[in-house]
């Protein structure tokens, strides 16, 4: 049995498209892979290493976290803080930026992340992941400055995931593609195993939280109700539905087998606009997506061409199958 190509082996190949590259990007990706190896074994061990439950503190966005979310948070800080590759941290599970100890050289990328995507689920044994996205710091070698973090997602030299599913896997993209990896754990190395990821234009499956029907606007209940036409309803688009409630399991499922997903605008919360987080769900998400040849937008705007405003801000998500996304921005504009 050959191993086939690792991620490191990948990294390297893919570093030389950049003559100018110096390596350090592929060191940073190494070391963030390390990180995603440590939060697997952990979610793998559960409850027998004392990984499920609530932590009993609470973070930024108002939510208790699990322990799994502080154990995955902690587990990313301490395994990239040493390298010298980052000017900054930018973490759900952080109020502010985190700042690199002192003594260790600033470098010259930024990292945001959701250290554990999908927490609801990790007590009941279904899928959850990480998501990182990588950004250029615009002073590399200094401390990054809040303001460093609030760049549009199409500035994204790196965007990814790793999902604790049926396997460990890691996929991601640098701007040529999405490939994915699945972690051979008797070795410890992420093998190519889902090469040049591809979403088709047209699907028959969606995923939406239903219980929220009652809260959207009016063109996405027009989206979802033509799906969900009665018998005297037009039923020329017969869809499947499926709602995983962790984010990465959704999009890779669309990634795999094509779909488009819904964490649209709702009036249960007038202070949020959404639930997920602009800078480490909907633009690492939304870049990939792009990627795949899907479509991301907020329902009137293209996700990745967004200004953000805050670290922790949301915005309503809309990703998938191109042309399913077109026809719920039309809605919008009808
Ligand atoms: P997180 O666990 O990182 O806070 O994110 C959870 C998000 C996302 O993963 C998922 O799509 C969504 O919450 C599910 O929301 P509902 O529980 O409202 O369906
Ligand atoms: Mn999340
Ligand atoms: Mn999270
Ligand atoms: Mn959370």
């Amino acid at each position: 049995m050959q191993i086939g190509t690792t991620l490191s082996q990948f990294i390297i190949e893919e570093t030389r498209l950049y003559p100018e590259a110096s390596g350090d990007f592929a060191a940073l990706l190494n070391d963030l892979m390390v990180a995603c190896k440590f939060i697997g074994s952990q979610v793998y061990r559960g409850a027998l290493v004392g990984a499920l439950g609530s932590a009993d503190t609470g973070n930024v966005q108002g939510e208790v976290q699990k322990k799994l979310d502080v154990i995955a948070n902690n587990a990313i800080l301490k395994s990239m803080d040493w390298t010298g590759h980052l000017a900054g941290m930018v973490s759900e599970e952080e109020d502010g930026p985190y700042e690199i100890p002192a003594g260790i050289p600033r470098g010259k990328y930024l990292l945001l992340f959701d250290p554990l995507d999908g927490s609801s689920n990790i007590d009941v044994g279904i899928s959850v992941g990480t998501i990182f996205s990588i950004l250029k710091a615009p002073t590399a070698g200094e401390n990054a400055k809040l303001e460093d973090f609030l760049q549009p997602g199409a500035q994204q030299v790196c965007a990814g995931y790793a999902l604790y599913g049926s396997s460990n896997m890691l996929v991601y993209s640098t701007g040529f593609g999405v490939n994915g990896f699945t972690l051979l754990p008797e070795v410890g190395e992420y093998v190519l195993t889902h090469p040049q990821m591809r979403i088709p234009e047209d699907t028959s499956e969606y995923a939406i939280n239903m219980s929220n029907h009652r809260h959207w606007e009016a063109p996405v209940r027009r989206y979802i109700d033509e799906l969900n036409a009665g018998k005297e309803g037009p039923r020329e688009r017969d869809f499947n539905m499926r709602w995983v409630g962790s984010m990465v399991a959704d999009v890779h499922r669309i990634l795999c087998r094509g779909g488009i997903f819904l964490y649209p605008f709702d009036t249960k919360d007038p202070k949020k606009p959404g639930k997920l987080r602009l800078l480490y769900e909907a633009n690492p998400m939304g870049f990939l997506i792009e990627q795949a040849g899907g479509a991301a937008s907020t329902g009137r705007e293209r996700i990745l061409d967004i200004q953000p405003e805050g670290l922790h801000q949301r915005v309503p998500v809309i990703l998938g199958a191109k042309n399913e996304v077109e026809r719920v921005t039309q809605y919008h504009q009808s």
